[in-house]
């Protein structure tokens, strides 16, 4: 059975938790491979709202094995509290795997994350102050501790020894902070060095092994396609490659064992933190779609920035990840209004761009090119099939899936797993 990646195609919080949710009955692996406690998703259980962070959002149907990919910053405290939050619910972490390879979030991660934005002023990225931007960074300089080194507390303390040489140095000569205590993190680390232990095993194994006995598996990646590392709006991004490529190397599978890409996309865009977001609207329409959609980060609990349809966007992100098909979400958001509007290209010092411009300072500064459709009165919560939708909602979805290229096979029309129509592909695209 071929392998899914399921991929943001905007900025993150695109509602990927929910199709997890309708895909994990297909799966019998959902692997995370990248990002760690900067992203989030809720949780619905028995009446009973969870925020989880790092583990995968399959965790309430039992039968499927969540898996925590090497790509991944783990945070040990975050992931002992979800898993405790969990249990406290009655629900099972037990078959929960964790790389062995991931890279451990540091206490002094934390702290960098924290004073070099401050550090940054006004220019400052916004991160979510998880500290995962240094904890990638160690990764890259060959610094950082592995969960594996959770295992042998001696190799552990060794390389803390290390790696808080300098992280103290430059904590108290640089960042005025006081110094960290190597026996107090290593202490507090042995513990929960004795909560994973069971949890740790070869990840990339475990999926090759489901490839070769036909399972389902779901890479499900965190952020989205904009703040990937590489191919986003950097220096606005976050430090790892949530791009499809990145379930790759994240989860340690080779290319050719992929064929099915989901790329997921709100029917309008948000985006938490700093950074150019071109169709952003400032005015009455932003202000209404935060408020209808809720848009409210699940980790920060940030305002998030919201604007129309970005469909030069969508085409750049449907190229990077090899999208196969488009799950669109948060359509009944767009209700109410007069006219609904795409942006098809952007315009800058009277060049016109089609695609996503190759120069940042172009992207910062470019001016969305606007078409305008007419917009629909109902409320589209109640929708489970296409022809349950008023024809200018319709006529919205046809003239995203034809102007990105991508088919779309879910709509989703509100938070409730029954509000998902699941469609032929609505155009001649497919
Ligand atoms: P970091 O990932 O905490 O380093 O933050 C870098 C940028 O990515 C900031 O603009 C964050 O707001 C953004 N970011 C990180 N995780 C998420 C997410 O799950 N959803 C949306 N934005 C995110």
């Amino acid at each position: 059975m071929p392998a899914t990646v399921l991929v943001g195609a905007q900025w993150g919080d695109e509602g990927k938790g929910k199709t997890t949710d309708l895909l994990a009955p297909e799966m019998d692996l959902v692997v995370r491979y990248q990002g760690g406690n900067n992203a989030g998703h809720t949780v619905v259980h028995d009446g009973t709202t969870l925020r989880l962070h790092l583990i995968p959002s399959s965790i309430l149907r039992p039968e499927v094995t969540p898996v925590i990919g090497n790509g991944v910053v783990i945070d040990p405290k975050t992931l002992i509290e979800e898993m405790d939050a969990l249990a406290a619910q009655g629900i099972s972490t037990e078959r929960l795997l964790v790389s062995g390879n991931a890279h451990l979030i540091m206490p002094y991660h934390r702290v960098l994350d924290r004073v070099t934005e401050r550090h940054l002023g006004r220019a400052q990225l916004g991160t979510t102050r998880r500290g995962i931007g240094p904890a990638y960074a160690d990764k890259a300089s060959r610094i950082g501790l592995r969960v594996q080194d959770l295992l042998d507390m001696k190799i552990f303390a060794k390389k803390l020894e290390v790696a808080l040489k300098e992280k103290n140095a430059v904590l108290s000569r640089v960042y005025n902070q006081l110094p960290l205590d190597a026996k107090e993190i290593q202490a507090e680390y042995e513990g929960f060095a004795a909560r994973l232990e069971r949890h740790i095993a070869d990840t990339s194994l475990v999926v090759w092994r489901a490839l070769r006995d036909g399972q389902g598996i779901l890479f499900e990646g965190a952020q989205g396609t904009l703040l990937d590392v590489d191919h986003g709006t950097y220096p606005f991004v976050t430090s790892s490659n949530p791009i499809a490529g990145g379930a790759c190397t994240g989860a340690g599978v080779g290319p050719r064992e992929i064929d099915r890409i989901i790329g997921v996309t709100k029917a309008y865009v948000t985006r938490v933190g700093a950074g150019p977001f071109p169709t952003e609207d400032l005015g009455p329409d932003g202000e209404r779609m935060g408020a209808v959609g809720q848009e409210f980060g699940v980790t920060t609990g940030r305002k998030r920035r919201c604007g129309w349809f970005d469909a030069v966007l969508l085409r750049y992100a449907a190229r990077l990840n090899s999208l196969t098909e488009l799950h669109l979400t948060k359509l009944d958001v767009l209700s109410g209004f007069e006219r609904v509007r795409i942006a098809v290209a952007y315009r800058h010092e009277g060049e016109t761009y089609d695609e996503f411009p190759p120069h940042q300072s172009i992207f910062h500064k470019c001016e969305p090119v606007y078409e305008e459709m007419p917009g629909w009165r109902e409320d589209i919560g109640g929708a489970r099939e296409l022809r349950d939708l008023p024809p200018a909602c319709r006529a919205y979805v046809l003239r995203l899936e034809e102007i990105t290229r991508v088919p779309v096979t879910v709509i989703s029309v509100g938070p409730a797993r029954e509000q998902t129509l699941r469609v032929e592909p609505v155009s001649v695209v497919a």
